[in-house]
């Protein structure tokens, strides 16, 4: 069975952009009608950016498990919907089937639904990858709850916040995860998060590691005594079988926190119908996926890559999805080929940043492994430099295999702006055109769009779109007002991606990075405030200015310039003393990568920091520093040039 919404040409595409910014009801009403739905919707869409309103397929009625799982049971229950493959390579590998996935969604729906879980509760999910993740997701759609997950790098402070946030009362873990060399105890970081915590019922506890745990009377109960009684309650003449929820379109499907330059991350909201069309359309476009091809996503399930591209979108797919729940380097450096050999991957999705830290390891990492199988290469997260590009296409792709740079956020459900691998043409660091249905417009500071080139010959301008498309966020969690003012108040009736971007005279994007203070760190978003929120809270300091600068595998590394007033130990100390507070307060991923202490920080008469100029000072520039005659203390500027660290 093909796709029949499968893009195929060039003249396709234009044709299928045309037809979805001309009449996207058409367009994507006759894309929906290529899943199972229980009731069709009443209006395709529905929207306006002012509030905002976005509704998608309002009235409709589906379980979005029943996409992804049980319309594909009766004709391919035997093919593998999900690959395992586990940290330590010598360990058995898992082939979950789409007959096997199916049982144990359903198996975990029931015990869910035993302990306590409703249609639209928040349930909490802070695991390794392993595929009980992902029966955990899908158990929390089967059921109508709504998952949130947080990566298993966030510290005990940071799931604390989020638990609050979303108020959620179920939390489904393991005792620990193996990430390369290190073992991470994943329950007794929920243990610290949860001291206080008066909302939690119920802890569902997956043993993967067996490092021991507490286990508290009344609240923490092990995963494999529920599904052992699930399964015996719900099994009738051999057949374990949960019947799937019906939704709404627009009801929630799941709570993804992410970085925004002000306050503590936000808890990015998606709803069924839109994200369900949205992934899967990309997913089948941008990916050209053919039937019986496997897909490898090395992204982690606690960002949205793998939400959307291990997940759901594959899933939905019918399609063979790879969960790794290593890292690229362990055992060593040619972990990544060894797992292309081994399973004839056809289609690679990884970050700039692997692709960096792998270049580095040279060629030898790749003798001896047969990458034949690959067809498509994809990349995601961040910017990709020409240098990575190449080398990615060169000894990887081995020069046959298109790359699609796909250019996307927690916020847009999936793929924005990218190629179509085969399809659209490919240039080497510009994620090129726009999905269909996705309006770009590039405007200046005052939100007018830029009509004039730079001296390249390229607009250059802040990314916004125009009109929703199905994937987009509905609302962050709580807080309606929040996403307003995040997105669509800085410029009226547009939604504010962040980001900056060039566009040639083709109608090609090249995404240049975050506009505001988020920075972007080995593709994983994080706050300068958040960090500096986190620096602040050590006893010893009195102020923090946090930037990014550019580095050469994360893409950005963390300068934090620090006025310390303690008299505890010396630099060195001190710095360790602030790096541990920021993995307390955020975890590891936060981690300034350097820190220099200063007497003072540029700041205006009216008390703003000029953090262009600490920017600066981090890249290395220290002569074109602007006009610094408007700070209060310019002599400040100086002593923060020689301190450089
Ligand atoms: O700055 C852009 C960058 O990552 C940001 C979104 O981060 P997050 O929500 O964590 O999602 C990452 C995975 C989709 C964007 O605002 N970004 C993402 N993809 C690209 C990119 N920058 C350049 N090129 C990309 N392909």
């Amino acid at each position: 069975m093909s796709y029949p919404y499968q893009i195929k040409s060039l003249e396709e595409y234009h044709a299928a952009y045309k037809k979805s910014v001309e009449n996207p009801e058409a367009f994507w009403g006759e894309i929906a009608a290529n899943f199972i739905w229980r009731k069709k919707w009443d209006k395709v869409l529905d929207w306006n950016f002012k509030e905002p309103k976005i509704e998608w397929f309002k009235g409709g009625q589906l379980n979005i498990t029943e996409n992804c799982i049980d319309r594909y049971l009766e004709t391919m229950g035997d093919k593998p919907a999900i690959i395992w493959e586990p940290n330590n390579p010598e360990e058995r590998t898992r082939v979950v089937t789409y007959n096997r996935l199916h049982k144990r969604v359903c198996q975990f729906a029931q015990v869910l639904i035993n302990n306590g879980v409703k249609k639209g509760d928040r349930v909490c999910i802070y695991m390794g990858m392993v595929p009980e993740l992902a029966y955990a997701v899908l158990g929390c759609a089967r059921i109508g709850a709504v998952h949130s997950v947080i990566f298993g790098g966030f510290s005990a402070q940071s799931i604390a916040d989020r638990l609050d946030d979303a108020h959620a009362e179920f939390i489904v873990t393991c005792d620990g995860a193996y990430r390369g060399a290190k073992d991470i105890p994943l329950k007794s970081v929920i243990d610290d998060a949860l001291i206080g915590n008066k909302t939690v019922k119920r802890v569902i506890v997956y043993t993967r590691t067996r490092t021991p745990v507490s286990m508290i009377k009344g609240r923490d109960v092990w995963w494999e005594d529920e599904m052992e009684h699930a399964e015996t309650q719900i099994e009738k003449d051999g057949v374990v079988s949960f019947p799937a929820e019906t939704m709404d379109a627009e009801d929630p499907l799941f709570i993804l926190y992410t970085s925004g330059s002000t306050g503590k991350p936000k808890g990015v909201v998606h709803t069924i119908g839109g994200y369900m069309v949205w992934t899967n359309y990309t997913f089948v476009n941008v990916f050209q996926y053919q039937r019986e091809q496997v897909h490898f996503c090395t992204a982690d399930i606690g960002w949205i890559t793998g939400h959307s591209y291990i997940l759901y979108g594959p899933l939905s797919a019918g399609a063979t999805s790879i969960m790794f729940e290593g890292i690229p380097t362990y055992p060593d450096a040619g972990r990544f080929w060894d797992i292309i050999d081994k399973y004839k991957v056809n289609i690679l999705y990884t970050a700039p940043t692997a692709i960096r830290s792998l270049m580095g390891f040279g060629l030898d990492p790749l003798k001896g492994k047969d990458l034949s199988s690959l067809k498509i290469l994809g990349t995601v997260g961040e910017p990709i430099n020409e240098e990575a590009w190449h080398w990615y296409d060169e000894h990887i792709g081995k020069k046959k295999c298109p790359i699609v740079d796909t250019w996307w956020q927690t916020e847009t459900g999936g793929t924005l702006i990218s190629n179509m691998a085969g399809i659209t043409p490919s240039k080497p660091s510009w994620a090129t055109l726009p999905m269909p249905g996705v309006q770009p417009l590039l405007v200046d500071e005052s939100g007018k769009e830029v009509t004039e080139k730079d001296e390249h010959g390229l607009y250059k301008g802040n990314l916004c779109i125009k009109a929703p498309w199905p994937g987009i966020l509905r609302t962050t969690y709580g807080d309606h007002e929040r996403c307003r003012t995040n997105y669509f108040a800085t410029y009226p009736d547009l939604y504010f991606t962040g980001d900056g971007a060039l566009k040639d005279d083709d109608g090609n994007y090249r995404i240049t990075g975050r506009v505001d203070d988020v920075l972007n760190i080995s593709g994983h978003r994080i706050g300068t405030a958040e960090v500096e929120n986190a620096i602040n809270m050590h006893a010893g300091v009195v102020e923090s200015a946090v930037v990014g600068y550019p580095h050469d595998v994360k893409g950005q590394g963390i300068y934090a310039y620090v006025i310390y007033n303690g008299h505890h130990g010396d630099d060195e100390m001190r710095r360790k003393d602030i790096l541990l507070t920021v993995t307390r307060m955020i975890g590891a991923i936060a981690k300034p990568d350097k820190i220099q202490f200063v007497s003072g920080l540029p700041k205006t008469r009216s008390g703003k920091i000029m953090r262009r100029i600490l920017r600066k000072i981090a890249e290395g520039e220290t002569e074109n520093l602007g006009d610094i005659s408007t700070l209060l203390d310019p002599g400040v500027v100086e002593e923060i040039k020689n301190g450089r660290v």
